[in-house]
């Protein structure tokens, strides 16, 4: 079984930063060391920390390495695959001098105040894998609507919610939904 999962970013920015050429390295070096089976390399979607980029997370470490290059790959295949050492000059969130923990990343500035809600699986999951998607509940709200909920209960739901479009004029999209219920007609 693996014991680390290698998340290379490969949103529009860190791409831009040449982070295609990061999973060839890290699976070439990985693959090296003789630690395939232990590692896997994974490309994900933006964590929004593209200024910093190119990005990559380490679960279940939840280390991020931020403005990665390729030579910086062999380095943090050795001392962290390998050593179980994580590189300090990369991190994104420095450790604790104290107590000598490794910050999780939501509790750096930049999230700490923070609450993704549609974006939560970004970064955490292959956005091209569908299966790593439903293993992180996707659907879910869709089966439910589908098996156990009436339209108006779904419209009164998203009202509820305060879901506003998001394309400029910030309409409530359960007041939209709830017109399109009530024209009559089949679709
Ligand atoms: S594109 Fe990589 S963090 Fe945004």
């Amino acid at each position: 079984m693996e014991r680390i999962q290698v998340l290379v970013c490969a949103g529009t920015g860190c791409s831009i930063g040449n982070s295609g050429a990061l999973i060839d390295a890290f699976r070439a070096e990985i693959k090296s060391m003789g630690l395939e089976n232990e590692v896997s390399v994974l490309r994900t979607g933006c964590l929004g920390l593209c200024g910093v980029g190119p990005n990559v997370s380490i679960y279940p470490d939840n280390i991020i390495y931020k403005s990665v290059k390729v030579e910086d790959v062999k380095e943090i295949v050795m001392e962290h695959f390998y050593k179980g050492r994580p590189v300090h000059r990369l991190m994104l969130n420095e450790s604790d001098k104290e107590t000598n923990e490794v910050h999780d990343i939501n509790k750096t500035k930049f999230y700490e105040k923070q609450k993704r809600i549609a974006l939560h699986n970004c970064g955490v999951i292959d956005p091209e894998n569908i299966h790593e998607y439903i293993a992180k509940d996707g659907y879910f709200a869709l089966g439910k609507v589908l098996t156990e909920m009436q339209p108006q209960e779904v419209v009164d739901e998203i009202k509820e919610s305060g879901l506003r479009g998001r394309g400029g004029g910030g309409f409530p999209t359960g007041l939209k939904w709830q017109f399109a219920l009530n024209e009559p007609g089949d679709e």
